[in-house]
């Protein structure tokens, strides 16, 4: 089906949309979101069909404030510490759904938990207030491509297969949320936004890393995610013939993520470059090495999913 793509500026019309079960872009601090309401059927369809995602890959559930949890699912003790000192913020939890939770099961993909985000960006706050109800949202992008950091990111991939797109400038982070689980221990599902030391700091112990290979639901495991439509070969000091060099820090390079060295502007830059990248039409892109430190860890990440053989 094609519709025409409204760009809205202000929260009122998005919210009044997701309420008639309409999809509606929207920007976070991390990236932008595909958003319809997680308690319709018919609304978290349309999300799966607009990004063409499987069906079992679970969406995570939006709310404005941390007091609508427990209507959803239940906060245990490590994940109210991370709630407590994250939230609102670039961290997604997995938690064990509540009795009578209402959401669609295709929000859960079937599964026992949910992932619930409080984002912290205020016109998003303000349009989760202001529909009043949990707001399913993947990234905005077709499945298996870059998520997109700007309002035009999102009708480049989603237009005329989306109502709306709410349009609150680039994203301040860049990278998706960084999300934790709980079973049994906190378990690091996805790097991201929020930097691991910074968790583990709070629990004062280390997370866990998932048994790979054991869940097929465990987040941002299909190969080949995040990619640009070049190939792409990372820890490059300099370009071979033919490619183009993505660079960071000090060094010659056709674009570079922060010439600086600083991993948060390497980070807001990453899927904008990535993209302009496809724009230009490179077909061998060539990566600096980055430190795995900090935010490094969450970009060295999409950096190896976008290396990943093609699937
Ligand atoms: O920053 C973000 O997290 C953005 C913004 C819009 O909030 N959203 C985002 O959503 O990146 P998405 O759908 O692209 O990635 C969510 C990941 C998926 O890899 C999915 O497998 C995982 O979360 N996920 C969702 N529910 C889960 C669950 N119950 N158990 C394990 N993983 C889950
Ligand atoms: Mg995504």
């Amino acid at each position: 089906m094609t519709l025409s793509t409204d760009i809205l500026t202000t929260p009122t019309p998005a919210a009044r949309l997701l309420a008639q079960g309409r999809l509606v872009a929207f920007p976070t601090e991390t990236v932008y979101g595909l958003g319809g309401n997680a308690l319709s059927d018919a609304a978290v369809a349309a999300i799966y069909a607009a990004k063409g995602r499987p069906r079992f890959n679970p969406l995570i559930i939006h709310l404005a404030d941390i007091a609508q949890i427990s209507r959803f699912a239940h906060l245990t003790d490590a994940a109210a510490i991370l709630a407590q000192a994250f939230w609102p913020g670039p961290l997604t939890l997995v938690l064990p759904l509540a009795a009578d939770h209402g959401l669609s099961p295709l929000v859960t993909a079937g599964l026992d938990t949910v992932a619930v985000r409080i984002p912290d960006l205020p016109l998003a706050r303000d349009l989760l207030r202001l529909t009043d109800l949990p707001i399913a949202a993947p990234s905005a992008n077709p499945s298996g491509r870059v998520s997109p950091t700007t309002a035009q990111h999102v009708l480049d991939g989603l237009s005329g297969k989306i109502d709306a797109v709410l349009d609150g400038g680039p994203c301040g982070v860049g990278l998706e949320s960084t999300i934790v689980g709980f079973d049994p221990v906190p378990t690091l599902l996805r790097p991201g936004g929020l930097p691991t030391q910074a968790i583990e700091r709070a629990l004062g112990y280390p997370l866990a890393l998932p048994d790979t290979g054991a869940k097929i639901t465990a987040p941002g495991q299909l190969t080949s995610h995040y990619a640009p439509l070049g190939t792409v070969r990372l820890n490059a000091q300099s370009a071979r013939p033919g490619e183009t060099l993505l660079g960071f820090g000090a060094v010659k390079a056709d674009l570079n993520l922060s010439p600086g060295g600083d991993l948060a502007q390497a980070a807001a830059n990453l899927f904008r470059h990535l993209r302009t990248l496809d724009a230009q039409g490179a077909r061998k892109i060539a990566v600096s090495p980055i430190p795995d430190t900090g935010l490094g860890q969450a970009i060295n990440d999409r950096l190896r999913r976008a290396a990943a053989p093609r699937g």
